[in-house]
């Protein structure tokens, strides 16, 4: 059941990533949103560009990070990926993505939505970092399962819009919600699985951690 549900999570983020590469790398800007969205991001384009295709490396990469086998196998790997996963997609991904917010479609609703998701996306990656700088492995892991949950919000939202859509919900209302819909439930889900799975460790056990970690 584990196994199925991370593979769910693996196929579902490399399909939203391939999307978002494939509508951004191959199409004209916006072919496949709505004309105002459309116009927005034309208005933008450095920072829709560089949002998208920031944003796509971390929730191609995020998966690979929390396998185990992998994080064994090949350490030098998983740091590497880590750091582009953190600089590149988190980093400049959620820069971008804050600048997009103050822009986003739906009002105050939708912009404080994107703009708290953004806050919350940079402060858990520079959490997570900082974790591991200073060699605890518990706290970085309990950072990184918060973040990758936010950065599955990609996902989520494109769950969430169709449907919206299927239900009959007009665009306009649905918008706003689902800028909150698509990440507070991951977070609590994070939240529930980090109480859970990852126990805190006092700090001065902390060494014990690393060296078992
Ligand atoms: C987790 C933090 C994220 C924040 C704060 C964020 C924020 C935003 C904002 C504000 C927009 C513009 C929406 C509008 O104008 O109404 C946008 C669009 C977009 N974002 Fe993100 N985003 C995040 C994560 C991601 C990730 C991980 C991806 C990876 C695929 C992604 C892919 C896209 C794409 C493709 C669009 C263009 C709209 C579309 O084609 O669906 N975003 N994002």
């Amino acid at each position: 059941m584990k196994r199925f549900a991370f593979g769910c999570m693996v196929v579902l983020a490399l399909v939203v990533s391939a999307y978002a590469l494939v509508a951004y790398g191959a199409l004209p800007l916006g072919q496949l949103v709505g004309p105002e969205m459309r116009a927005n991001f034309q208005v933008h384009r450095f920072g829709i560009y560089t949002h998208v295709f920031a944003a796509s490396i971390a929730l191609a990469l995020g998966p690979f990070q929390f396998s185990e086998r992998l994080r064994r196998r090949f350490p030098r790997l998983h740091r590497t990926s880590g750091r582009i996963y953190l600089g590149a997609g988190v980093g400049l991904g959620g820069l971008a993505g804050l600048y997009m917010s103050t822009f986003a479609y739906g009002g105050l609703v939708s912009k404080s939505g994107f703009a708290a998701l953004a806050l919350a996306w940079l402060y858990s990656g520079w959490r997570a970092y900082r974790a591991i700088r200073a060699g605890n492995v518990a706290e970085h892991r309990r950072w990184m399962t918060r973040n990758f949950a936010l950065t599955l919000a990609a996902v989520t939202l494109r769950i969430l819009l169709p449907v919206s859509a299927i239900s009959g919900i007009p665009f306009a209302l649905a918008y706003p919600v689902i800028a909150w819909l698509s990440w507070v439930p991951n977070l609590l889900v994070a939240e529930w699985a980090v109480v859970r799975k990852i126990p805190a460790v006092r700090p001065d056990l902390r060494h014990e951690a690393v060296a078992s970690g």
